[in-house]
């Protein structure tokens, strides 16, 4: 048998089989089943991977299933029709993709065969998905077909650009709004997933997973199934981290209320984690970015959000300048060439443009100058110096043409950096806050040390 993807493995059979949420939906649909009140045109609306099209097939199932002589509000799955609508080749309900056939000639050809009567069922099903796609003309000759459809004739319009609709077609049918799907359902749901695969998806896993999928069932699905592929029985955050690339939620809530608290020390530590975790810092970015674009949607009050207050911000000011400038970082993150370091910089510059409170430095401040004593100083190898030399470069032009004129040493456990005797001016600037952000961080992750000191050769 050929592969098929999870997502379409575990595509829910009927309403009570496995879907999830859109209660909204599934109520109204079941009392039009019940009652036989159904519409001629639905439209199934919102964002990809919630539902729509699995709704189409299951309601497609319900008016017709043959193990009753009326609509069903429950598809049995049994009878020829059912098992044929899942196997995709039932004659009575045709399936359209409006994304590759945008045309006239296909909606014609559909007003022409609408007249014919079912073959088997009761309704002739005709599912057309990505609706907005189609051309002007196709939606004027759908509309002539909607404006007297035949009693035996049911369409269901899926999309996820309702706004692309005219509103003459949106007026002819009835219409549904698909949300997305909570974080705790689709956590939920991919455990119940994993058992029947076999694997075992603990629980942090399952949240981790739920968060990057924001509110797809179909993504999340995706995702575990990366996972299961990298990880294969037993899936622990770690395993999530590595495989995705990415970050529970908890973890970015550390690293956000860090911030707030501009305890520097704290945001490179933290850091430092992720990056021995191998985690993708692009990533990083727009996982922090959803995360505080919630937490501005609870502030606000514009939505009600699960995220807690350990995040440490209480203004939409304060969030407002942390999304701006992670969401700049992101913009400039396709010239990244050392992403860890680049990350840094940007953390370290939201610690301190936020207003409230001193920074929590880890460090004393290197002291210009130090007393010049004999001690046993070890040069730095020139390799190690290049690497330096070659982060910084790429972090700030300005910090390199300062650096470069030193020469380095090592003495007892930081780093001493020296000038000829005339370079006062080096001695001075390089030790201005906006440098020395760049270099610590630079010597740290080439030397290991994140102290340094300067002095000039005499
Ligand atoms: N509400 C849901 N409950 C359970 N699984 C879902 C749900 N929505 C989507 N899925 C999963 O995602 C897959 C794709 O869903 P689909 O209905 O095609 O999404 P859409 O048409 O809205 O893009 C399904 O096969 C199923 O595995
Ligand atoms: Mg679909
Ligand atoms: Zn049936």
């Amino acid at each position: 048998m050929l592969y098929q993807s999870l997502y379409r493995q575990y595509r829910p059979m009927g309403f009570q089989k496995g879907f999830i949420g859109q209660e909204h939906i599934v109520r109204t649909l079941q009392n039009s089943l019940q009652t036989g009140r159904l519409a001629h045109a639905y439209l199934f609306s919102g964002p990809r991977g919630t539902g729509k099209t699995t709704t189409a097939k299951i309601l497609a199932k319900a008016v017709n299933c043959l193990s009753a002589d009326k609509p069903v509000m429950e598809p049995c799955n049994r009878c020829e029709l059912c098992l044929a609508v899942n196997q995709g080749n039932a004659m009575d309900v045709i399936e359209m993709d409006a994304a590759t056939n945008r045309g006239i000639e296909e909606v014609r050809d559909l007003r022409d065969r609408v007249k014919y009567a079912p073959a088997l069922g009761r309704y002739k099903v005709y599912i057309i998905d990505e609706v907005h796609m189609l051309t002007t003309e196709a939606f004027n000759a759908l509309l002539k077909t909607l404006e007297e459809p035949p009693a035996h004739v049911i369409f269901i319009l899926a999309t996820t650009e309702p706004q692309k609709i005219p509103a003459t077609i949106i007026s002819r049918c009835q219409r549904f709004d698909f949300r997305p799907l909570t974080e705790d359902l689709i956590a939920t749901h991919l455990q119940s997933i994993a058992q029947q695969t076999g694997v075992n998806l603990n629980q942090e896993a399952a949240n981790i997973l739920a968060f990057r999928a924001q509110g797809g069932m179909r993504d999340a699905i995706g995702l575990l199934e990366q996972v299961i592929a990298f990880a294969q029985e037993d899936i622990t955050p770690e395993q999530v981290w590595q495989a995705l690339g990415t970050v529970d939620k908890a973890r970015l809530v550390e690293l956000v209320s860090s911030m707030a608290a501009k305890d520097i020390g704290a945001v490179l530590k933290l850091l430092d984690e992720f990056g021995n975790m191998g985690l993708d810092f692009r990533q990083l970015l727009t996982d922090l970015l959803e995360l505080l674009r919630e937490k501005l949607l609870q502030v606000t009050g514009a939505r009600k959000t699960k995220i807690s207050d350990d995040l440490g911000l209480k203004t939409a000011p304060e969030i407002m300048t942390m999304m701006d400038s992670v969401a700049s970082g992101l913009q400039d993150s396709r010239r990244w060439t050392h992403p860890r370091l680049a990350t840094e910089l940007i953390m370290i510059k939201i610690c301190n443009s936020l207003k409230s409170g001193p920074v929590r430095e880890q460090k004393q401040p290197p002291a210009v100058k130090s007393p010049k004593k004999v001690k046993q100083e070890k040069p730095v190898a020139g390799e190690k110096w290049d690497d330096v030399l070659s982060l910084v470069k790429g972090e700030s032009i300005s910090s390199y043409a300062w650096l470069k004129e030193a020469t380095p040493f090592i003495e007892a456990d930081s780093l001493v950096l020296e000038y000829p005797g005339n370079y006062g001016l080096h001695c001075e600037n390089i030790v201005k806050p906006e440098h020395r952000q760049v270099l610590v961080l630079a010597f740290r992750q080439v030397l290991g040390i994140d102290v340094y000191t300067v002095r000039t050769r005499e």
